[in-house]
């Protein structure tokens, strides 16, 4: 509120001018497009003609100091990636570094279920992984189903161009999908886009830092786990101090993958996704006759030579138990791959699922150990059961492969 005549400056009016000016707001009339007012009213701030604000002047100050900083956020960080010597900084989370990660294994090793996030987490591991991604598995429509999918996004207006926005994908492996999607976000020219790629393999956070820098957007990699850490990683997040959507990604079937799928979105990402924020899942269909799942071949006696995906999916299961023998000298323990169907269990919970169970059988021990979970959808169940947690689907994106099988669908669905 302006008063009439001039006086000392307020405090608060002080503070501002002094901030913005060290934020490199020098002019007034830069000041006045920060704060959305007109020019008079810096005139009586200096003055000290105004002594209080207004209350929604005050809200659109913080508003344009929070973009202001940003900004220089942003330009430091091109700055920085020009000069960068070739340095890459990521976040690792207490508890999700990969010695963490080799201390969970070798506590959890005896016990029946040790799950998909040991798979990668080495280099040898996320070596394997990117071998399998070579060796012929449909990336190229896998790739081009995700980009399909984010322009539909935009197109449907699911994406909110006037509104800062934080992809946040969960196990994003070397992010091929996550650097198509960026490219397409970053071009709406949104207030602000930032990429977390939250994932425990460092190897792979690497290459997928890098593939998402090259399209020249904000990008913050955390070595974090998202089913059993905890989850600091969110408050590094632009949307966590400023107000912008977040988009939460989970792509290449990593939902079908995880231990228990309710208690992830009840429990981990209640915390993460907050109403009118988006989840983007991109999950395996179940196929009419099960036999047709390229997985299925996997359940049958070993018939003859594996294929090169096959063999490869045996060495990322066993690799992890191989290397821990190895490193405490052991003789190497005589184990295999299962791979088995389970459904209607407490592992295939989601209505039509079913799951492509791997587990590693240690003969000598008459022991199992199960290291993924494989599921397979069926749309419309998985739908309904979304729609029963507090989601309401905006779009589905199915996705056929080389052989135009639909096997991949898209799911994406606003926390109501
Ligand atoms: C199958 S791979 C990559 C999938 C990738 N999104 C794609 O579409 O190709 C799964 C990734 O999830 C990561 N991952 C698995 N469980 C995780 C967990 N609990 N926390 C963080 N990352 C995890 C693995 O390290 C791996 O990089």
């Amino acid at each position: 509120m302006a008063k009439k005549g001039a006086g000392p400056k307020s405090q608060l009016v002080d503070l501002l001018l002094h901030t913005a000016a060290a934020l490199g707001v020098e002019s007034d009339r830069e000041l006045a497009a920060l704060a959305g007012v007109s020019i008079d009213n810096i005139d009586n701030w200096k003055s000290g003609a105004t002594q209080e604000l207004k209350v929604q002047t005050l809200a659109a100050i913080k508003d344009g100091l929070a973009q202001r900083i940003l900004e220089l956020r942003e330009q430091a960080r091109a700055l920085g990636e020009s000069h960068d010597g070739g340095l890459l900084a990521l976040e690792i989370e207490e508890g999700s570094s990969p010695v963490a990660l080799q201390r969970q294994f070798h506590d959890r090793v005896t016990w029946d279920y040790l799950g998909h996030r040991f798979l990668y987490f080495d280099s040898q591991g996320a070596l394997a992984w990117e071998n399998l991604m070579r060796a012929g598995c449909d990336q190229g429509c896998w790739l081009k189903g995700v980009d399909a999918c984010a322009q539909q996004l935009i197109d449907d207006g699911v994406i909110d161009k006037r509104r800062g926005l934080d992809l946040i994908s969960l196990g994003p492996g070397e992010a091929a999908k996550e650097a198509l999607i960026a490219a397409r976000i970053a071009a709406l020219g949104l207030p602000w886009f930032a990429v977390a790629l939250v994932d425990v393999s460092i190897p792979l956070l690497v290459s997928g830092t890098k593939a998402c820098r090259k399209r020249a957007v904000q990008v913050l990699p955390f070595c974090a786990d998202f089913e059993e850490g905890p989850l600091s990683f969110a408050r590094r997040l632009p949307t966590a101090h400023h107000n912008g959507v977040r988009i939460v990604a989970m792509l290449g079937n990593v939902f079908g993958n995880v231990r228990d799928e309710e208690v992830l979105i009840r429990e981990r990402l209640s915390s993460l996704i907050r109403p009118g924020d988006l989840l983007w899942l991109e999950v395996a269909l179940r196929l009419e006759r099960v036999e047709d799942d390229p997985l299925f071949r996997m359940t049958l006696p070993a018939r003859g030579e594996l294929t090169a995906p096959e063999a490869n999916r045996r060495l990322l299961l066993e690799g992890p138990y191989r290397r821990w023998d190895a490193a405490h000298g052991r003789r190497p323990s005589d184990l295999h791959t299962r791979v088995w169907v389970r459904e209607n269990d407490e592992t295939s919970r989601v209505p039509g699922s079913l799951n492509f169970c791997h587990d590693l059988v240690f003969e000598e021990q008459r022991r199992a150990c199960t290291m993924l979970y494989s599921r397979r959808y069926d749309v419309s169940g998985l739908s309904r059961w979304l729609e029963g947690l507090g989601y309401a689907v905006q779009a589905t994106v199915p996705v056929p492969d080389s052989q135009k099988r639909e096997r991949v669908v898209h799911l994406v669905a606003r926390k109501r």
